[in-house]
């Protein structure tokens, strides 16, 4: 039996079938240039925050059929990909068989901080409730060390104020749903993160955005550093006794 409510339910179906996957790479991206907007847009993030190669991996996750993998590879960054639904995985070992795993993106089997980047292409307007986001957020951010990226449909683009006023057809209650930024960096900073940047195809006209969030250091981290820097300073005054620096 699956967990967590029906409205979870509702979100993984979409993608549960047989041809989910096949029908995810081929038809869903069939326009070549819209294909390559997400993993372009996810090459200038990484570009514009200096992200280099790491001791620890990027995670992708939902990874889908690994429309991102080929990004993080060749930046020479080591790539792991998750999803909860097979037939989606199964696609996307055609492209390599190793580094995929079936799990949840609320309840990943990962310690704290073990990606240096963790990457969450379109999901988050699918989820239902303000909960599940941050329940996702929440679990998104315990498992990077430094960096999360997490693209959702803006409320504040054109395509979410033609909704709002009517002039596009609303999904209904089970369609995907329009996020706020204020509300993402709400959530962000209760998650231990800040958000420091959204990045857009095209500014306003793009219903997707993505937020880029840094991970603040713990405060008892932070108490650790300003202890370490007090103990050194301590040292060198000791060291310098005759003679140096000790003499003002
Ligand atoms: C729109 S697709 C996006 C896939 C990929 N990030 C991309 O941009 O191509 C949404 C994905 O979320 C996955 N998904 C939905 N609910 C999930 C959950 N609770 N845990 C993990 N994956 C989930 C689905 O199986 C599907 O592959």
């Amino acid at each position: 039996m699956e967990s967590g409510g029906a409205s979870k339910i509702d979100v993984r179906s979409k993608w549960s079938n047989a041809e989910a996957g096949a029908r995810y790479a081929l038809n869903r991206w069939r326009d070549p240039r819209a294909a390559l907007r997400d993993p372009m847009l996810v090459e200038r993030i990484l570009d514009r925050h200096g992200v280099r190669p790491a001791m620890r991996p990027v995670l992708d996750v939902p990874c889908g059929t690994g429309r991102l993998r080929g990004v993080i590879e060749r930046r020479q960054m080591r790539y792991v990909g998750v999803d909860v639904s097979l037939p989606m995985l199964h696609e996307a070992q055609r492209l390599d068989a190793s580094g995929w795993m079936q799990a949840e993106v609320e309840r990943l089997p990962f310690q704290d901080d073990s990606f240096d980047v963790v990457v969450c292409c379109r999901l988050l307007h699918h989820l239902r409730t303000p909960d599940q986001i941050e329940a996702v957020v929440q679990e998104l951010t315990r498992v990077s060390r430094r960096m999360v990226i997490a693209s959702f449909w803006d409320s504040a683009s054109l395509h979410a104020l033609r909704r709002r006023v009517g002039l596009r057809r609303s999904e209904g209650p089970t369609g995907r749903r329009a996020v706020s930024k204020r509300m993402l960096r709400q959530v962000f900073d209760a998650s231990g993160a800040e958000v420091v940047g959204f990045h857009y195809s095209f500014r306003f006209v793009s219903q997707q955005t993505f937020a880029v969030a840094l991970k603040r250091a713990p405060v008892d981290e932070r108490a650790k550093e300003a202890r370490s820097i007090r103990s050194r300073l301590f040292d060198l005054d000791i060291d310098s006794a005759p003679g140096s620096l000790g003499k003002a």
